[in-house]
């Protein structure tokens, strides 16, 4: 058990918990976690092969990543979590403690105003904002002083997005929990964030067709999408003690696109006259 990047001797190693690691994003926080020397518990909903690999590439680095998955549409999915980080904080070697939450597992791309049903709303919110609201809520109560829980908004939680109403609405709560709960736990000293990606490479297979790539590049005023290495960095920055001053924010990772600029638009009602 001893060699691994997350062992020091006796000290307790810091865990860090990563909801929806089989995706691009989650996936990439999980290593740049993994890289500032936390151990991983690795969450997942149904890619189990992709999850493996995770794991495996995780401690070809040296690192360690533990794996749980669970529907997080579900209370019992919620409770799965917990009781897995239990048993890995109850366990007598390595000593663990829970250090970051990373509450990244989503339903992207909902159904437009039109087409959405009660039950799809209710999928969305499940997965999206109640899912966050009772992970943190049960885990920070397992996590000492100077923990730290980073929630994924998105750039359509800013800007009208009737297409994709029930995800949008979905991240507008996770704004609103991450502000909330930044005043409800800061007593605790454990202080939570949010980073806002705009389109980031995932793995879709829309990024691979260019008038998608190029209509997904219109909304960042820099043009292009982002790696999830990108946003992984602000992910491991919010959670780590350089940002220990920082709670309660919304740290924009998504390329000005929420400026209200349209990058490869015209700029102005002059240039189209
Ligand atoms: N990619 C973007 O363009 C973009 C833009 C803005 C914001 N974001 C946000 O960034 C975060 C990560 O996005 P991503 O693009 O990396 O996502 P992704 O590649 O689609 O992956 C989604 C992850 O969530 C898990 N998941 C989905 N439904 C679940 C459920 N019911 N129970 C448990 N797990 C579930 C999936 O698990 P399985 O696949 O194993 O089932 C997967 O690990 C999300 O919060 C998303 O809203 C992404």
């Amino acid at each position: 058990m001893s060699g691994t990047r997350a062992e020091s001797g006796e000290r307790p190693v810091d865990l860090a918990v990563v909801t929806g690691a089989t995706g691009g994003i989650g996936a990439a926080a999980c290593a740049a976690l993994s890289e500032s020397g936390h151990a991983v518990l690795a969450h997942y909903g149904t890619r189990t092969d992709r999850a493996r690999e995770l794991q495996r590439s995780v401690e070809a680095q040296g690192g360690r990543c533990h794996l749980v998955s669970s529907d997080l549409g579900t209370d019992e999915g919620v409770g799965t979590v917990v009781r897995r980080v239990r048993q890995l904080l109850e366990q007598q070697y390595p000593r663990y403690r829970l250090r970051v939450l990373v509450n990244n597992a989503a339903k992207l791309l909902s159904p437009s105003f039109a087409d959405t049903a009660p039950g799809d709303f209710d999928a969305y919110f499940a997965v999206n904002a109640k899912a966050p609201f009772f992970l943190s809520q049960q885990l920070v109560e397992l996590m000492p002083a100077g923990g730290s829980v980073v929630n994924l908004s998105s750039a359509s939680a800013h800007f009208s997005s009737p297409g994709d109403i029930a995800y949008a609405m979905s991240k507008a709560a996770i704004e609103s929990l991450t502000k909330n709960m930044a005043e409800a736990v800061a007593a605790r000293g454990i202080r939570v964030n949010a980073v806002i990606p705009g389109f980031t490479q995932n793995g879709h297979p829309g990024f691979e067709i260019p008038a998608v790539l190029e209509y997904m590049s219109s909304f960042s005023v820099l043009g292009g999408v982002s790696e999830p290495e990108t946003v992984a960095a602000a992910i491991a920055f919010l959670a780590s003690d350089a940002a220990k001053r920082t709670t309660g924010a919304l740290l924009d990772v998504t390329g000005g696109s929420i400026l209200g600029a349209r990058g490869s638009r015209a700029h102005s009602m002059k240039d189209l006259l």
